[in-house]
C-alpha cells in the first residue's frame, strides 16, 4: 500500500521492541552511559524510548498520551551530553539497527534520523 507508514513497513511494534531492547542491552554494559540512566527504572526508560520511536514513525501515539509533548531537548537537560555520550549512544543504537536486518532503504532512513537526532541532543561543550 502506498501510504503505508514507516512503522508498518519495518514490522510494527515488534521491530521497535527488538530495536530498543537491543539498544538497552548495550547501554547497561557502557561505563559512559550507564551512570546517566535510572538504575531502578531501566524498564521504564526502555518503554519510554520505544513508545517515542513508535509514535515518531507513525505508530500509536501512546507516548504523548502518557508523557505529553516530547520536547526531547528539554527532557535531556538534566544529563550532560557531549560528543562522547552521543557517540556511545549511537554505537549501541547502530548495533541495534543492524540487528533488525531491514531492507537497505528502510535501514538508512532509520539510521539517518537517529544520527541527526543524537547530534541535536548534545547540550554541553567539550571539556
Ligand atoms: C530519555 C540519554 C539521545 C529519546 C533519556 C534518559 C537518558 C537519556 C539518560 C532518561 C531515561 C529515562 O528515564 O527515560 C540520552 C543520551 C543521548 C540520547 C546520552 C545521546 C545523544 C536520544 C535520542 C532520542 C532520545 C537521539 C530520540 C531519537 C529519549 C526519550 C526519552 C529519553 C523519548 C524519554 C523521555 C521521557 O518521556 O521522559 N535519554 N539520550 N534520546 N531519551 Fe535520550
Amino acid at each position: 500500500e502506498e501510504s503505508q507508514s514507516f512503522y508498518d513497513a519495518v514490522g510494527g511494534e515488534e521491530a521497535f521492541r527488538r530495536l530498543v531492547h537491543r539498544f538497552y542491552q548495550g547501554v547497561v554494559t557502557d561505563p559512559i552511559l550507564m551512570p546517566l540512566y535510572p538504575e531502578d527504572d531501566l524498564e521504564g526508560a526502555e518503554e519510554r524510548l520505544r513508545m517515542f520511536l513508535i509514535q515518531y514513525w507513525g505508530g500509536p501515539s501512546t507516548y504523548s498520551a502518557q508523557r505529553g509533548h516530547p520536547r526531547l531537548r528539554m527532557r535531556h537537560n538534566p544529563f550532560v551530553i557531549r560528543s562522547a555520550e552521543r557517540d556511545a549512544w549511537l554505537r549501541h543504537m547502530h548495533d541495534a539497527v543492524i540487528s533488525l536486518a531491514l531492507p537497505d532503504d528502510l535501514e538508512k532512513r532509520l539510521w539517518d534520523y537517529l544520527v541527526y537526532a543524537a547530534h541535536s541532543m548534545v547540550n554541553a561543550p567539550e571539556v
